[in-house]
């Protein structure tokens, strides 16, 4: 006699909800592309994502946001988003990751959201930015961020059987990195130079295959902590340590527990075993392309991920503002 079977729940991938926010805040945003107002594309994708984020169902919290509420009249942190039923989950947000890149017209922007269990998200955000090195997979357990850059390239050169002129590294275009440049040319590594944009970046450089093996140097805390949420569903790893911008900044840290020489890595900065990633193209880059409009209506390109099954998604989507004007999502 066959035995009748109890049918597992469906499981929920809310990657599949958040890929909505993203394209959502991109669509919102690229129509300011090249305009030159910072402000105006990072509130059309705060107003956008903040919407969307409100009809998923889960009770959830930003953690990572447009900062305190009395600057950020949206998606500031503490701020409840969801319908408040379900899931009680930490929400970090970037609605554009390289506003400069958008609002100039240059390629590389993409907006981007990570939710992970209530309390698991941890940003420490009492310093602005991190130094970082972030590699993919195969190079995960040879980093060491206190090690010298020589070092490094050598162990992750090795790690992918590889030549290190063949190992590719990208950095943040900034005069900070002036050491951090002349020590990568001098142990003989190709460098990328990015002008704005680590996220997609450190995404780049944990993925297999993309044509970048390393990211290397000072970007925001924030940023580093999303990041932290994307390289651990793919499977790389971060090391972020403070990088106090003067002595007052190391202080006040220090004044509040922080211990300014602390390595994070990815499970540090982003706990737990289940979170969910998904970031939209706004301006092309080498990740995603950009928003592309046709008549009536536009292409967006799109990763989800979550760290459980590993699972990467890149999805392309069209998107009908006849239907969506009517559905109020976009005006
Ligand atoms: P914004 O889009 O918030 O301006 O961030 C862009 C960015 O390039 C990040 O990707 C990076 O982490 C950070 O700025 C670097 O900060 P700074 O421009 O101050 O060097």
């Amino acid at each position: 006699m066959n035995k009748a079977r109890t049918p597992r729940p469906i499981e929920r991938n809310i990657a599949m909800e958040l890929v909505r926010v993203t394209e959502a805040a991109a669509l919102a945003a690229a129509r300011y592309m090249g305009m030159g107002d910072k402000d105006l594309v990072d509130q059309a994708a705060v107003d956008a994502m903040r919407t969307i984020l409100n009809h998923i169902r889960m009770d959830g919290v930003v953690v990572i946001g447009e900062g305190e509420k009395d600057q950020a009249p949206m998606l500031y942190i503490g701020e409840s988003v969801g319908d408040g039923a379900g899931l009680q989950v930490d929400v970090a947000v970037d609605p554009v990751d390289g506003t400069r890149l958008l609002s100039r017209g240059l390629p590389g922007a993409i907006s981007a959201v990570a939710l992970s269990a209530r309390g698991t998200i941890n940003c420490p955000r009492q310093f602005v930015y991190m130094n970082k090195i972030v590699v993919g997979r195969e190079a995960r357990s040879v980093i060491d961020i206190n090690a010298s850059v020589a070092d490094n390239l050598n162990n992750i050169a090795r790690a992918k059987k590889r030549k290190i002129p063949e190992i590719t590294v990208v950095v943040l275009d900034r005069p900070r990195h002036e050491q951090l440049l002349a020590d990568i040319r001098e142990a003989g590594a190709r460098v990328k130079l990015i002008s704005d944009g680590d996220v997609a970046a450190s995404i780049q450089a944990a993925l297999p295959d993309s044509g970048v093996d390393v990211l290397m140097g000072i970007g925001g805390t924030p940023e580093g902590v999303l990041s932290a949420a994307a390289i651990r569903c793919i499977g790389g790893e971060i090391q972020g340590k403070a990088w106090p911008r003067d002595e007052q900044e190391r202080r006040a840290a220090a004044s509040t527990g922080i211990d300014v020489d602390r390595v994070y890595t990815a499970a540090d900065l982003v706990k737990g075993n289940d979170m969910f990633f998904a970031a939209t193209g706004v301006s092309s880059g080498e990740l995603l392309q950009g928003v592309r409009y046709y008549t009536g209506g536009a292409r967006t390109q799109s990763l989800a991920m979550r760290s459980l099954s590993g699972t990467v998604r890149w999805i392309e989507s069209i998107h009908d503002f006849k239907r969506l004007h009517k559905l109020r999502f976009l005006d």
